[in-house]
């Protein structure tokens, strides 16, 4: 049997503290909720996946140049660092893998500072708003870009 795409999902810094962290923005789920539902909605679509956290930029930069050569798909939450870096950025362009970006809130309809995204110049989408369940449609957008570069 021919091995399952491998989609990397990363999570920026903070996103360890969901459920207990401003619950009214982000909800009360854990991440650990956030990695079952991801992994009960990757395998009907015959996708494995690898979630991961990190505080670190650096750490998180090392995962996604990992992912090149390796994974069929990014699903990034950089948290904070979504608004900040560059060298996330960077890396996202280097891995060449296609990527949907998530957030869980709404970034348009809060502060100025989050309206701006790094991260979505290295993006075919983003998702946004929808607490964890982006996560779940940025699953379903890669599993059909996946299928397409197959079937193509
Ligand atoms: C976030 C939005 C960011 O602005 C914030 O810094 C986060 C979480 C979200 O998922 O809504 O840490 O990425």
């Amino acid at each position: 049997m021919a091995t399952a795409p491998v989609i990397l999902i990363v999570n920026g810094p903070n996103l360890n503290m969901l459920g207990r962290r401003q619950p009214e923005v982000y909800g009360r789920e854990t991440l650990a909720d956030v990695e079952a539902l991801c992994r009960a909605h990757a395998a009907p679509l015959g996708l494995e996946v690898e979630f991961r956290q990190s505080n670190h930029e650096g750490v998180l930069v090392d995962w996604i140049q990992g992912a090149r050569d390796r994974c069929a798909g990014i699903v990034i939450n950089a948290g904070a660092y979504t608004h900040t870096s560059v060298a996330l950025l960077d890396a996202l362009l280097a891995a060449e893998v296609p990527t949907v970006e998530v957030h869980l809130s709404n970034i348009h309809q809060r502060e100025e500072f989050r309206h701006h995204s790094f991260v979505s110049k290295a993006a075919r989408g983003m998702i946004c708003g929808f607490g964890s369940h982006g996560y779940l449609l940025a699953l379903d957008a890669l599993a059909r870009l996946i299928r397409g570069n197959r079937e193509a």
